[in-house]
């Protein structure tokens, strides 16, 4: 018996490692300690035809099943590291099981800003290139330089540079044409030494406006985005919860100008291609949602656009909800809403 079979687990719980806490089972399940465990799946041939689920930090998956027939093969490779320093930026290496906000404070701390305005996003590092995940004003392909990842068609490591991915929009290759076949291993991030705070998004100039703030330091801009992020978006440890529900939705600016005309608070932000992005949150609150319940499934008190588990759910539960808010969306503005988070 080779070491991936000893290391495999049967029937294994998946409640404590998805952030809605749906109580799904993984028929297998395998923690990824490395690039050679990745080689003795694919080696394996009854392991490498079984359907995959990666899991980082589970924040952005929804368990619709409530047993997953294939293998789960969860990323806990860990370590940060320097790559280079040319003098102009910084190029650090994260592996994909370290969680995302730890490395965040790691590059504060080592004093290399940057990355202060996507403080506190839940999940692993791996995971961030798959939703390209970002917010206020700064996403992750806007520090990008490069990934690694192993191929399961050819059972070989490629790497991948920020063209090759595809970002945009909470939106990359890893939701699509690679999907099944590329587990992404490490990341590494270019950081330039010029440092420029990205205070625009209107809830962190008004923090730091509020704590007479002129000129913040990145550390002080994260620390006023957590302080945002705790107010707005329930700890998924206390309410099981993936973030955002649903992305923005983009519309033309002829839309535009017509959903304008009837509803002038609609909040909208112009998009460098001329279209417009949406707020869902406001629409979802504008259609009654907010605070409310469906079964176990709720929609979040504080902001609309977060679905919770209000104790025990089934994830079809959640789902049931997340379509019943699409069709009043729908009804009411014309707007298909589209789900952020992986269903599985
Ligand atoms: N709004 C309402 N009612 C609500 C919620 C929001 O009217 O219940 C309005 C707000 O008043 C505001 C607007 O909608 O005018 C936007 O709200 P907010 O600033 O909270 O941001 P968001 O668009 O709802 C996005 C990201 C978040 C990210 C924040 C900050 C998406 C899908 N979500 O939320 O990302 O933290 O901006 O940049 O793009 C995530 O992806 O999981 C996530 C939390």
């Amino acid at each position: 018996m080779n070491n991936i079979r000893i290391a495999l687990q049967k029937d294994v719980s998946l409640k404590a490692l998805n952030t809605f806490g749906i109580d799904a089972v993984a028929a297998n399940y395998l923690e990824i300690h490395g690039i050679q465990d990745l080689e003795r799946v694919y080696g394996d041939e009854s392991l490498q035809r079984l359907p995959r689920l990666i899991l980082g930090g589970g924040s952005n998956l929804l368990l619709v099943s409530e047993r997953f027939e294939g293998i789960v093969l969860r990323m806990v490779n860990k370590g940060i590291a320097v790559e280079r320093d040319d003098g102009q930026a910084v190029y650090l290496r994260v592996a994909a099981g370290e969680e995302w906000h730890g490395f965040v404070m790691w590059t504060l701390q080592q004093g290399y800003p940057g990355l202060e305005n996507m403080s506190l996003i839940p999940g692993t590092a791996g995971a961030a290139p798959v939703q390209n995940i970002g917010a206020y004003g700064v996403e992750l392909k806007d520090y990008f330089y490069s990934l690694r990842a192993f191929d399961f068609q050819t059972g070989q490591m490629v790497e991948l540079d920020r063209e090759d991915c595809g970002f945009s929009y909470r939106d990359s290759i890893f939701k699509h044409e690679m999907k099944d076949r590329l587990v992404i291993t490490d990341l590494t991030f270019v950081l330039p030494r010029e440092w420029k705070p990205n205070i625009g998004y209107g809830d962190v100039a008004k923090a730091l406006i509020e704590k007479g703030i002129t000129d913040p330091t990145a550390e002080q801009i994260s620390h006023a985005v957590i302080a945002i992020r705790q107010r707005k978006l329930p700890d998924p440890k206390e309410q099981g919860n993936a973030g955002s529900f649903f992305q923005n939705p983009t519309v033309t600016a002829e839309q535009m100008a017509v959903l304008k005309a009837k509803y002038p608070d609609m909040p909208s932000y112009p998009q460098p291609d001329g279209r417009f992005r949406i707020a869902a949150g406001w629409l979802i609150d504008q259609c009654g949602w907010k605070g409310r319940q469906l079964g176990r499934a709720g929609v979040c008190a504080a902001q609309a656009l977060v679905l919770i588990n209000c104790g025990d759910a089934k994830g079809k539960e959640i789902a049931e909800l997340a379509k019943a808010i699409q069709a009043d969306v729908q009804a009411k503005f014309g707007i298909q809403l589209v789900p952020e988070p992986a269903f599985v």
